[in-house]
Formats: C-alpha cells, structure tokens, sequence
C-alpha cells in the first residue's frame, strides 16, 4: 500500500470515514488507511477504527494554540507517512504550517456546494437563504476555511419542508458517495508525480 495510505482525521460521528473504509473493503478504493485520528476523545468514528484494527488515536485540542497544536499532530502523522490527510468532520482549522507539511494533499469535505455557505452549518445556512439546490464538495485544503480547488461535487434538491435534519441526511448520502471518489482521483495525480 506503497503511496496510497490515508490518515483520517475526525472529531464526531465518522460516518465519512466509514463510507471510505467501506469502500476500500469492497475493493472500489485502492488504499489503505494508516490511522484515524481525533481531537474529540468521545467521537463515534474512533470505536468503528478500533473494532476495524485501524490505529485510533486521541489528541486533544482543547485549550491547545493552533500552532502548537498543528505541530503536535505533524508529528503524530509523520510517522505514518500518509500519503493523503483526510478531513472528515475535523471540525478544527488547521493552519500553514500543517498545510505546508502535507502540500497539496490535504482533503476536506464539506456540506455545500462551495464556495457557497462555508464554515459551520452549511445546511442551515442553505436553508435560511433560500436555494433550491445545495450539495456536497470534496476540495484540496488551502489555508482558508473550506477553500481550495475542488475535485468533486454532488448537488442535492432543497425540498419543500425540508429542515436541518432531512436535508443533511440527504447530503451526507452524497457524501458518502464522492468521498471515496476524489481520493481514488487525487491518489493517480499524487502516484502519477512519482
Ligand atoms: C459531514 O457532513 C461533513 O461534510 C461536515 O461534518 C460532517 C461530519 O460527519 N464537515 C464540515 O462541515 C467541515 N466544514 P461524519 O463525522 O459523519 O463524517
């Protein structure tokens, strides 16, 4: 699994991070997953990675300075060598110094059609002002909050009558759908480099 290791970063549910190990299991990725890593000791997705035999790791942000805490997590993952750092729910910014450690291979999901509603709920922010289409993005992280050019989006009807909840239901459908998708992508670029 030379070249296709994934680190996965989560702070809750990781019902993303499931859908991408789900889908190598099946054999529609062709990767690895090195370690999961979380900055919320309690997230779901760290008892799936235990129960999988990933390597699930904690480390803590709270009341850690971003800077200390984005060098704390470059060595954490550098001895894993990942090829891809998966954003999966990682609700924590992360700054320059963690993007120049792993330039350009950085990915991020987000609930919207980017660039529009970025940061925290992007599906209420689509509710509230009123589009009849949202959706899903898979983007390279830059050192804004949910910029970077994007590798692959999916749009979703906004339905009448829809609320926060069965319009993010419907999103994270598509999410779990193009995920995969845009690290099996990123990962020809990435290999076709070498
Ligand atoms: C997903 O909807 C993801 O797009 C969103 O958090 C959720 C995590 O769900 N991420 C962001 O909003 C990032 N700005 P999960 O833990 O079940 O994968």
């Amino acid at each position: 699994m030379e070249n296709r290791k994934l680190a996965i970063l989560i702070s809750g549910r990781g019902s993303n991070f499931v859908a991408i190990h789900k889908a190598i299991c099946r054999g529609d990725l062709d990767a690895g997953i090195c370690c999961v890593i979380s900055n919320m000791p309690d997230a779901a997705g760290l008892d799936y990675a235990r129960a999988s035999g990933i390597d699930a790791i904690v480390l803590q942000s709270q009341g850690i300075e971003r800077v200390q805490y984005d060098s704390l997590l470059i060595d954490t993952l550098r001895p894993f060598d990942p090829t891809l750092v998966c954003l999966a729910g990682f609700m924590r910014i992360l700054g320059p110094e963690f993007l120049r450690a792993f330039p350009g291979r950085v990915l991020n999901i987000h609930p919207s059609l980017l660039p529009a509603f970025p940061g925290l709920h992007a599906q209420r922010q689509a509710l509230e002002y009123g589009v009849k289409i949202s959706g899903c993005t898979v983007h390279i992280a830059d050192e804004g909050v949910d910029t970077g050019p994007i590798l692959l989006q999916r749009a979703v009807e906004v339905l009448d009558g829809d609320s926060e909840e069965t319009l993010s239901a419907r999103i994270l459908e598509q999410e779990h759908q193009i995920y995969w998708r845009a690290i099996a992508l990123m990962l020809e670029r990435v290999t076709r480099r070498k």
